[in-house]
């Protein structure tokens, strides 16, 4: 059974000046999907999903949920979309707790099951159990991805946007936050993950995109990619 479409974009296009950095973008989600964007460096990618959030100056449409979505990033937020972005984006003088909060307060504060997501998100992270106290700049890099991740949950979001959560981890932690999205993704929350890492994305991921020179060039199953020459294939196409 196909479910509901959960995210709709359409002609969405972006620039920085006079340099045009995503052209006619079109995405679609369905709820419950884990689908995955792929792309060299200076593709697109965090223009596409920093446009889908309205942080960039874009045109076009977003549908969230069957209604057309205000590109504000509260709106959005309130809405039930949370990003974690590229470089993680946490607050690293304030401590892991802190970070969390903040979080929450995306939607407007704490709100009645606020003690209800932090214990899932600690249970899902029991390493930031660990350290609620601990200035979160001085975890390592590991922790701090999984506190961006904790810190988007918080949010309560029905669909999370992650920018290269693996940027500068090693491949076991790497793996871990991979691991732990997959998880999410199982108990019904849409994930749309943005990686450079393709094989581990298309582990992952039941469908994916291919972003290159401001465009999505392709739309791939992930299921028919088995070799590096596959993948280049849509690459560089
Ligand atoms: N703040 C910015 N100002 C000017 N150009 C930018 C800015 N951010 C990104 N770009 C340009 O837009 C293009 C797409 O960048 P980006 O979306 O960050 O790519 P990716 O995430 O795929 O690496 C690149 O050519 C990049 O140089
Ligand atoms: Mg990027």
């Amino acid at each position: 059974m196909t479910t509901a479409p959960i995210l709709e974009v359409r002609g969405l296009s972006a620039r920085y000046g006079e340099v045009v950095a995503l052209r006619d973008a079109e995405l679609t989600m369905r709820e419950g999907e884990f689908v995955a964007v792929l792309g060299p460096n200076g593709a697109g990618k965090s223009t596409l999903m920093r446009s889908i959030i309205g942080l960039a100056n874009a045109t076009g449409t977003v549908r969230f949920r069957g209604a057309a979505l205000k590109r504000d990033p509260a709106a959005v937020a309130a809405a039930g979309i949370a990003l974690v972005p590229e470089g993680r984006g946490i607050f690293g003088p304030m401590s892991v707790a802190e970070n969390l909060q903040l979080g929450a307060y995306m939607i407007g504060g704490r709100g009645p099951d606020y003690e209800r997501r932090l214990a899932r998100v600690l249970h899902l992270f029991p390493r930031l159990k660990e350290r609620l106290d601990q200035v979160a700049g001085s975890m390592s890099g590991g922790e701090q991805q999984m506190l961006a991740v904790g810190r988007a949950l918080m949010a309560d979001p029905k669909l999370i946007l992650l920018d290269e959560p693996s940027l500068g981890l090693a491949p076991k932690v790497t793996a871990e936050i991979l691991e732990s999205l997959a998880l999410l993704n199982r108990e019904g929350l849409s994930v749309l993950l943005v990686e450079q890492k393709a094989p581990l994305a298309l582990k992952l991921a039941g469908r994916a995109y291919v972003v290159s020179n401001g465009r999505i060039s392709a739309e791939i199953d992930p299921k028919e990619i088995t070799s590096h020459g596959d993948l280049a294939r849509y690459y560089f196409a």
